[in-house]
């Protein structure tokens, strides 16, 4: 193809876009590289919406768990995110509150799809590098703050770690999927008078996590797939660990599922639970008769411990996103709970 045809190829990319992304008073998306070398623009957008397709972001769940709307559609729901900003959640989308039995609201589900990242609030984090999370405003996220919004753990941890401790809790609150309380190393449930520490080369990895989960492709546009392909491991990882092989670099990854483990029996001792799970928007210590265990019966070590343990299981990184901070968290979670080093 020649450059004038890849150059109008490129326009009519960038045109469609536009269009995806409702002709708002939004500036198209920016990319450092629109066309790519080799690959026309229409083989681009095939490539990558294929690669999207089979990704995991392509369901919406506005729904979950019974409840319609509210505000779960501002990350379920593609559409929902993109206008979160200028929509009342509560007024306009979900008038009366969480109510399994209204209307599914809004009526047609919306995946997050290419107008989520690349229009609207998607944009907006993408291009101010910029987002306020529940537990700290984050300011070197770069294309990551889109990213982050949405798995940031949605729990303020202080003010929850507060309120426990000052007993009378009636329930247990859960991290809400946080790789970005890991990787920024301020979400996750600490104590205010221990030490915490962080691997700074991972929390200021320019562009967060759009560095290690959209790496280029062959073709030389980013890939859309989203989780971390072992193909990709020398790009996202061995500018930095020369030689590495697979994100379990030197059995890391099984080193901290191992303290995991300590940390979790610790937690079972402690309280006679059996298990660590959640479920209904809590976390739940289940007890051997199959029941749920009361707040009353969980120390406020044995629930941060819980806390921590079960966030760190269900982020996925098994402490890649930041091993100090990983450390840190169990350590003294299990320091606190048993009076004994780890
Ligand atoms: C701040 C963004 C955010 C909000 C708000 C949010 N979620 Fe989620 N939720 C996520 C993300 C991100 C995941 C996927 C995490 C993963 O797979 O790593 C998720 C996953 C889930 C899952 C799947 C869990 C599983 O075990 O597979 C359920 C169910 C869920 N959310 C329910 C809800 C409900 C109900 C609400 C509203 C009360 C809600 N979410 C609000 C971000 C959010
Ligand atoms: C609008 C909210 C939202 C945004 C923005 C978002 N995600 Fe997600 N992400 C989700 C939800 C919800 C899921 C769970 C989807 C499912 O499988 O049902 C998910 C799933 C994932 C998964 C797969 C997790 C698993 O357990 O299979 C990865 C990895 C991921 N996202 C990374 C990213 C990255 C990287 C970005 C930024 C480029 C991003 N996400 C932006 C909401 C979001
Ligand atoms: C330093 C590179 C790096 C950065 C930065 C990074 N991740 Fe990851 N992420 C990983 C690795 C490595 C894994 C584990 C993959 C594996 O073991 O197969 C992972 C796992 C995950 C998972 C679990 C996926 C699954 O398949 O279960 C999610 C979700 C995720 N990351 C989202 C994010 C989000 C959101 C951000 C930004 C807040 C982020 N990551 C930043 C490297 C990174
Ligand atoms: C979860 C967020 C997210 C979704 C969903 C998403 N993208 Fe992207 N996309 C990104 C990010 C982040 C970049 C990298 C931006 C950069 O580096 O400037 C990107 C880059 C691109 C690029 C530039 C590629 C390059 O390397 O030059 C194109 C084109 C693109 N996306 C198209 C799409 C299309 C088409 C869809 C829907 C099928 C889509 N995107 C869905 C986040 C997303
Ligand atoms: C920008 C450079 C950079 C990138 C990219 C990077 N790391 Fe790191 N990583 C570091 C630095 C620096 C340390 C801290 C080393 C230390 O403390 O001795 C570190 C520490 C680690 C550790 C802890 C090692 C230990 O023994 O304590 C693991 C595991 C790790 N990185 C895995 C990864 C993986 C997997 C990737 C790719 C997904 C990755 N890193 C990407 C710079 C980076």
């Amino acid at each position: 193809m020649d450059r004038r045809k890849t150059f109008l190829a490129g326009l009519a990319l960038v045109l469609v876009l536009a269009l995806v992304a409702g002709c708002g008073t939004q500036a198209p998306p920016q990319t450092t590289n629109p066309v790519v070398e080799g690959i026309s623009a229409l083989e681009m957008a095939n490539l990558i919406t294929a690669e999207w397709q089979a990704s995991g972001k392509q369901f919406a769940m506005s729904y979950a768990a019974g409840r319609s709307a509210n505000t779960c559609a501002s990350c379920h729901d593609g559409y929902g995110f993109s206008v979160k900003n200028e929509i009342n959640f509560a007024t306009e989308w979900n008038p009366g509150g969480a109510n399994a039995e209204m209307e599914m609201n809004p009526e047609h589900l919306t995946g997050i799809g290419c107008q989520a990242c690349h229009a609207g609030a998607g944009l907006d984090y993408m291009n101010s590098g910029t987002v306020e999370l529940p537990y700290a405003t984050i300011d070197n996220a770069g294309k990551g703050a889109a990213c982050m919004f949405c798995h940031s753990g949605r729990r303020n941890t202080a003010a929850e770690y507060e309120a426990y401790a000052a007993g009378g809790a009636t329930r247990f609150s859960y991290p809400h999927y946080g790789p970005a309380a890991l990787l920024t190393a301020k979400g996750m449930m600490e104590y205010p008078d221990m030490e915490y520490a962080s691997t700074g080369a991972h929390a200021n990895i320019a562009d967060s996590c759009v560095y290690c989960h959209m790496p280029e492709t062959e073709d030389g546009y980013v890939s859309h797939i989203f989780v971390m392909d072992v193909a990709f491991v020398d790009q996202t990882c061995g500018s930095c660990h020369s030689g590495i092989e697979n994100y379990n670099l030197n059995g890391y990854q099984d080193n901290v599922k191992a303290m995991l483990t300590q940390l979790k029996e610790a937690v079972m001792e402690a309280t006679g639970a059996v298990d660590i799970t959640s479920a209904s928007g809590q976390l739940v210590f289940k007890a051997a008769d199959g029941t749920s265990m009361t707040t009353d019966q969980i120390s406020t070590e044995a629930f941060v411990a819980g806390y921590n343990y079960y966030g760190i299981k269900s982020e996925g990184s098994y402490g890649v996103h930041n091993p100090k901070y990983t450390e840190s968290l169990i350590k003294n979670s299990y320091k606190a709970l048993t009076g004994e080093d780890m």
